[in-house]
């Protein structure tokens, strides 16, 4: 690689587009720390760093690291295979060639394999010769490999064995210099330290899951951070509930994701040349991906690892959940009180308080009698209801006797039975410590415990008669309390799995096995050390199976903590257990994003906060901008420090707060469409849903480090207040086409950096000119607002010769069917506004590539609204060739709206604008409808609707 200039942004409060520093980095020459199980800017002193034959630079004062591992030891001793699409060489290691850790055996010969897997994709393996180390099975993931479509399709190319690297992959685009080096120096391969650093050349990196990242884009001042599940906050620096060992980085038109497949812990570090990959077991397997954007990047990546899920439309409304809710009476007040307030809401959670001492599948008969008839209450009022699983399984039976009213916990014995559990090495049940005490983990990598959990799911439907509506999984990393950090006196087995050589710095906690299970037990797809971080990944896809074998008509909804790469195909993600405190909205955002990024669309943080109490101002805030988040929940802790929580569900505040949180809510519903739309394209072509500015605006060079907005699609852009005591926010408009006021139609004069008034009320919105977003009037449920009429709002782009241009889709199904895709049970609209050169008429037309689906509610697009509309001329408008005269502009604001439309759902219209001269009737009728609006903005209006 050349020497090239790095730009460093550095963050500042609020948003930040300034560069800070400027610096020239070595070339290729990824600084690799020699000592990296000391914390970061600690020195091992020339000596120490000389005895391990590394070279010692003294201290830095750019956080890198003094004493560097420069030799490489591994050589290509043997190609077996080299063509365009394959290649495939044994490294040798030399003799004097040793891993920092003697504890760990270095590897003699390596397997090494390149190979193009599609035009845009290429698979690099570096394993043992034998390849009978462990690898993810194929069961958890498994990516396609079609091959390119022709040897010379490929938007990539590499040389493998350079003087300085193993391989180097160019983008094609860019043949001058490569984007990404496997580097020889510093190279280490023994059975449980693995090092490899890559050399990039690309700037933007984004990714590595999960963390609680402060900002989107990282900070590549020798940063670490490990990869590896773990029951933990996001609040800390950490390794949390997921495991996505995999990052894209962008620069100057150039789009790269690289993943590592591997559930090993991992710890990566990110340098100004490039990151230091350390792994703890496994093989390296990297699969990279270029595409021409971010958002073709992320598509690629979606297609190999597997689209996500289609939610169900409902699952898009508002949640109300709480951890805490003593008995049945104070969740049913919560339902009748926020129900009382008319606000938009459609699911209700349980959790571990139903159960009786926190055991899955039983129910605390004292407490909370009467559940079924509760969920049947709910189901009658077209809200659903979700209930907490933990995978735990309680294994102390002498309590079982004291609280079960049979004295025996069936599903614990059923599991005993059919031999479910994770093992320790001499084959007894490995035991741990969750919610009810001591309890037992079961092994979902084996087949037999799919069907004893669905067994117990069925159970807890049908016999126990509680319907659910889905299914939250919780505690899946997984954790166990046994080893928590004030009980040193419990230990797993010292053995080389629970004391690794090495241990990165930057996981939290001392011991590798902190809050979770020993290392060596045994499950169906491995030993623990291996597959600790696929723990959740198979619940959720056990969990996955059990709702398609029960409800086969019905698309399965599961919410999991802990996730992997690929989970987005079985299971939904919620981002834990932040804290009530204001640093926490933003970094849901930039969370919400990553995970969107990982494949994970429908996701969201806790709104208003888990831990602690949420202010008024601070839960008004975030149920703002939990609006826009796709799972839309609001839940918190039962009590912190020793004090019970507050409830912050929406009419637990004054009658000021819930106007406030309920317009925001009725905002989402109303737009439920547009989202839905979204969520259809991420299902079948891997769109992302939730997108930065940079992703969406590559070329805005300053979009790139913004992370305090996001956008819905590619139109929808939200701007929150994420700090107190503000009334007024900086903004970034990209100036590329223009904006709307959401809420008023009035065209952005401003754009670039702007400040907007935010005042409390206020979330800004704004939508981008080209774009046509459907809507739906709002209710308090998605299923009543399913009854209601639909709309178009039409954000027109200028185009210089004054010609208007928008285009836009709908997907519309039942909302809840399986694969209503595949099936071909559903309708699709597309919208395009256009001007004929000739006329200089502007036309709307909804076209329908696709109807196989009958709306039961007969629904009609009832309202069309183009904003960016000449209302200086006199139009005369056609609707399928039809003079229709409701019409209203607002001229100030550049707006004409259509009422009255009769225009049903799934049948292609035509709409025509032709100006027609002055002094006809319709003159008049304008004139007439100005002062309609007039009035309506003096009494006004739902904050939902525009206040044209
Ligand atoms: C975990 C979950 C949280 C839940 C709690 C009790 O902390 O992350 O959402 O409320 O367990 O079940």
């Amino acid at each position: 690689m050349k020497p090239r200039l790095n730009v460093v942004l550095v963050a500042s409060a609020g948003l930040l587009l300034a560069a800070a520093s400027i610096c020239v980095q070595r070339a290729g020459a990824v600084k690799t720390n020699c000592f990296p199980e000391l914390k970061q800017n600690e020195d091992p002193g020339r000596e120490r760093c000389e005895q391990r034959k590394c070279e010692y630079e003294g201290q830095q004062s750019d956080n890198s690291p003094s004493c560097l591992w420069t030799r490489g030891g591994y050589i290509v001793s043997s190609v077996t295979e080299n063509t365009n699409t394959q290649y495939s060489a044994v490294l040798t290691r030399q003799q004097d060639y040793n891993g920092p850790f003697p504890g760990s055996r270095d590897l003699d010969e390596l397997r090494f394999s390149v190979k193009a897997i599609s035009d845009n994709g290429l698979r690099i393996t570096i394993s043992d010769l034998g390849g009978v180390r462990y690898q993810v099975p194929k069961e958890a993931l498994n990516i396609p490999e079609p091959g390119p479509t022709n040897p010379d399709a490929t938007v990539y190319r590499w040389e493998a064995n350079t003087s300085s690297s193993l391989l180097d992959v160019y983008q094609k685009t860019h043949p001058d210099q490569a984007i990404m080096s496997l580097l020889k120096a510093g190279f280490v391969f023994s059975d449980q330290f693995i090092q490899l650093s890559l050399g990039l050349d690309c700037q933007n990196i984004v990714g590595f899951g999960e963390h609680n990242h402060e900002r989107l884009v990282h900070d590549r001042r020798y940063k670490r951070w490990s990869i590896f599940t773990r029951d933990a906050s996001p609040t800390g620096p950490g390794n949390i509930y997921g495991a996505h060992p995999y990052f894209v980085c962008t620069d100057a038109g150039k789009h790269m994701g690289v993943l590592l497949k591997n559930s090993n812990a991992i710890e990566v570090e990110l340098t100004p040349d490039g990151i230091v990959y350390r792994v703890l077991g496994g093989i390296l397997d990297f699969y990279v991906f270029m595409a021409s954007s971010p958002e073709s990047l992320a598509q690629t990546y979606s297609a190999a690892i597997g689209h996500p899920l289609m939610p169900p439309y409902w699952s898009l409304g508002f949640q109300l959940c709480r951890w805490g809710y003593r008995n049945i009476t104070e969740v049913q007040n919560v339902i009748a009180r926020n129900r009382a307030i008319g606000l938009p809401y459609d699911v209700q959670y349980g959790d571990i308080d139903y159960m009786q001492n926190t055991m899955d599948f039983t129910i605390d008969a004292t407490n909370y009698p009467g559940l079924s008839s509760m969920v049947d209450d709910l189901h009658s009022h077209g809200q659903k209801y979700f209930v907490i699983l933990d995978p735990a399984i309680s294994s102390d039976v002498e309590m079982h006797k004291q609280v079960l009213p049979s004295q025996r916990y069936e599903p614990y014995h059923d599991g005993l039975t059919r031999g479910v559990y994770v093992k320790n090495l001499d084959d007894t049940v490995h035991e741990g410590e969750v919610w009810p005490g001591r309890t037992v983990f079961p092994d979902y990598t084996l087949s037999a415990t799919q069907a004893w959990w669905e067994r117990w799911v069925s159970d807890f439907y049908y016999n126990q008669s509680i319907r659910v509506d889905g299914l939250w999984i919780d505690m899946n990393e997984p954790a166990s309390f046994t080893y928590e950090p004030h009980k040193p006196q419990n230990v797993c087995p010292n053995n080389t799995w629970n004391y690794p050589p090495y241990i990165p710095t930057s996981f939290i906690g001392d011991r590798f096995y902190e809050k979770t299970i020993c290392m060596e037990t045994k499950h169906n797809w491995g030993r623990h050390y291996d597959v600790h971080s696929l723990y959740g990944h198979s619940m959720g896809m056990q969990s996955y199976q059990t709702l398609r074998n029960l409800f086969p008509e019905k698309r399965p909804i599961v919410f999991s903590r802990s996730t992997f790469v690929g989970s987005g195909r079985y299971a939904q993600h919620w981002l834990g257990d932040n804290h009530s405190r204001w640093p926490d909205l933003h970094w849901s955002i930039i969370t919400m994003l990553e995970f969107n990024l990982f494949g994970f669309p429908y996701n969201g943080a806790d709104i208003c906060g888990f831990v602690y109490d949420a202010t008024r101002e601070m839960c008004i805030r975030w149920t703002q901008l939990g609006a826009f988040y796709p799972f839309s929940r609001n839940h918190n802790i039962k009590e912190a420090d020793g004090v019970r929580t507050r409830d912050q569900d929406p009419a637990s505040w004054d009658a000021e707060a819930q106007k406030i949180m309920k317009d925001a809510l009725f905002f989402r519903y109303k737009y439920l469409p547009y989202l839905y739309t979204l969520f259809h394209y991420a299902h079948t072509n891997g769109a992302t849903v939730v997108r930065s500015l940079a992703h969406e605006f590559p070329n805005d060079t300053a979009a790139v480090r913004i992370d305090e907005q996001f956008l819905w699609g590619s139109a929808m852009l939200i701007s929150p207040v994420l700090s107190p005591a503000k009334l007024s926010i900086r903004a970034y408009l990209p100036p590329e086409d223009g904006w709307y006021d959401a809420y008023t139609g009035e065209e952005v004069q401003e754009t670039g950096l702007v400040m907007l008034d935010a005042p409390l009320e206020h979330i800004n919105v704004h939508i981008r000119k080209g774009f046509i977003l459907p809507w739906q009037t709002p209710s308090t449920t998605t299923v009543s607002s399913r009854n209601n009429g639909l709309g178009l709002l039409v954000a027109a782009k200028q185009l210089p010769n004054s010609n208007l241009k928008a285009t836009g889709s709908l997907f519309w199904d039942d909302g809840e069917s399986f694969e209503t895709y595949t099936a071909k049970k559903f309708i699709l609209h597309e919208f395009e506004l256009s001007t004929d050169e000739t006329s200089g008429n502007h036309v709307l037309v909804i076209r329908t590539p696709f109807n196989g689906y009958k709306d039961p509610n007969s629904l009609k697009f009832e309202n069309i609204t183009i904003l960016g509309f000449d209302t200086s001329k006199d139009w005369s408008v056609s609707v399928n060739s039809e003079q229709h005269s409701e019409i209203r502009v607002n001229p100030n604001r550049k707006t004409l709206i259509l009422d009255s439309l009769s225009l049903p759902l799934g049948q292609s219209h035509s709409i025509t604008f032709a100006v027609r001269s002055a002094g006809t009737a319709l003159a008049s009728a304008v004139a007439v409808a100005i002062c309609a609006l007039l009035s309506t903005a003096v009494t006004g209006n739902n904050r939902w609707s525009l206040a044209i």
